[in-house]
């Protein structure tokens, strides 16, 4: 467990020097569409291991596996600016350098500032970027999080992210919660109006059950669904087997376990070691060979951690260690 700040910055001292180098290089492939090469990665995976780096999200929009939750670019508490905010502007372009193209946001995030960084830092946005922001979560103070997914919130809401991210369009505009004093119906409803109006390219769902998906999709097409998921934290295996079977985009959110950490059980740490790399980068290619339509959207304030976790993009897991991490169960 790394609850203790210090016992992280250990487990990453080595990685980094290794692979500060790798990233530059990968981040080059990545842009340039090369195939998965590292050095000191194994590329031998068995057939049933996803080895795509792209996902055609809702059918249109390629996006390179990997992306990037803009959740950390935010104040302490995801509350207000950062500490330093030309550090958080300097990740998100650093993002799109290393290949990054689907970048995860909320209205919730600040409230506001994550989506004021990213159009700060970002716009005019390159071609191909696809920013996938949510609304139906309100923030009356920091460590907060209220749900509101009444129709007319969530259009108020939409409109507000169309502002601050100066689109006319969201590709992915995800419904952040289901409201239990609203029927999903209404809420969905409410967003496939804003679609057929133009505001909405795709819609996705977050914290949702398969019962949800299932009535949700009975009013409009889903091109995504964001749960929590990660090595320690299955419960959402049952959704990411239904979204591999229909094709849907899966963004498991907390794919590194979130401010708490990853446990460094034996076989996570024994293939960082292997590889020399970290747990969380062993984490990240651990969830990508896992399915053809996981989306991991790792957050972080730090460039070093950014490049980090896109490198872990290009790193192959031996088939008996990816074995051995799925074992662990969360
Ligand atoms: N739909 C939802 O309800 C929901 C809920 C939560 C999050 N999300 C989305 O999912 C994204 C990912 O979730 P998350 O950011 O909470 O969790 P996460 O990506 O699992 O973990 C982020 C935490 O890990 C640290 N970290 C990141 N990279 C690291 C590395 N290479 N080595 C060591 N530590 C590292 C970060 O600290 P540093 O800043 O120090 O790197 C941060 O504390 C969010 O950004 C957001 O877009 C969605």
């Amino acid at each position: 467990m790394h609850d203790n700040a210090s016992g992280r910055k250990e487990k990453r001292s080595i990685s980094r020097r290794k692979f500060v180098a790798v990233t530059l290089g990968s981040g080059a492939a990545l842009l340039a569409g090369k195939p998965d090469i590292i050095a000191g990665a194994n590329a031998a995976t068995p057939s049933n291991m996803a080895t795509n780096p792209t996902f055609n999200l809702g059918g249109d929009l390629s996006v390179h596996r990997l992306g990037f939750g803009a959740m950390r670019v935010t104040g302490q508490g995801i509350w207000g600016w950062p500490a330093d905010r030309q550090n958080a502007l300097k990740v998100l372009r650093r993002a799109v350098e290393l290949g990054v193209n689907l970048i995860d946001t909320a209205d919730a995030y600040g409230p506001d500032t994550s989506e004021l960084l990213i159009a700060e830092a970002l716009y005019p946005y390159p071609k191909g970027l696809v920013i996938a922001t949510k609304g139906g979560l309100t923030r009356p103070g920091p460590g907060q999080w209220v749900p509101n997914c009444r129709p007319d919130h969530l259009k108020q809401a939409l409109d507000g992210s169309l502002k601050r991210l100066r689109l006319d369009q969201i590709d992915l505009y995800q419904l952040h919660t289901v409201d239990s004093k609203v029927p999903i119906e209404e809420s969905v409803g409410a967003l496939k109006q804003m679609q057929d109006a133009g505001k909405i390219r795709h819609i996705g769902l977050s914290n949702v059950d398969r019962g949800e998906i299932d009535r949700a999709r009975k009013i409009v097409s889903i091109a995504s669904v964001q749960n929590r998921y990660n090595i320690e934290d299955r419960a959402s295996e049952d959704v990411l087997v239904y979204c591999e079977k229909e094709k849907l985009g899966f963004l498991p959110w907390f794919p590194i376990g979130g401010s708490r950490g990853l446990k460094p059980e034996n076989p996570l740490n024994t293939a960082a070691k292997a590889h020399g790399v970290s747990v969380f980068q062993v984490a990240l290619a651990w969830l990508l060979e896992r399915s053809p339509v996981m989306l991991p959207i790792p957050g972080t304030s730090s460039l070093a951690h950014l490049e980090e976790n896109v490198a872990a993009s290009k790193l192959k897991l031996m088939p008996e260690e990816w074995k051995a991490i799925d074992a662990l169960k969360g």
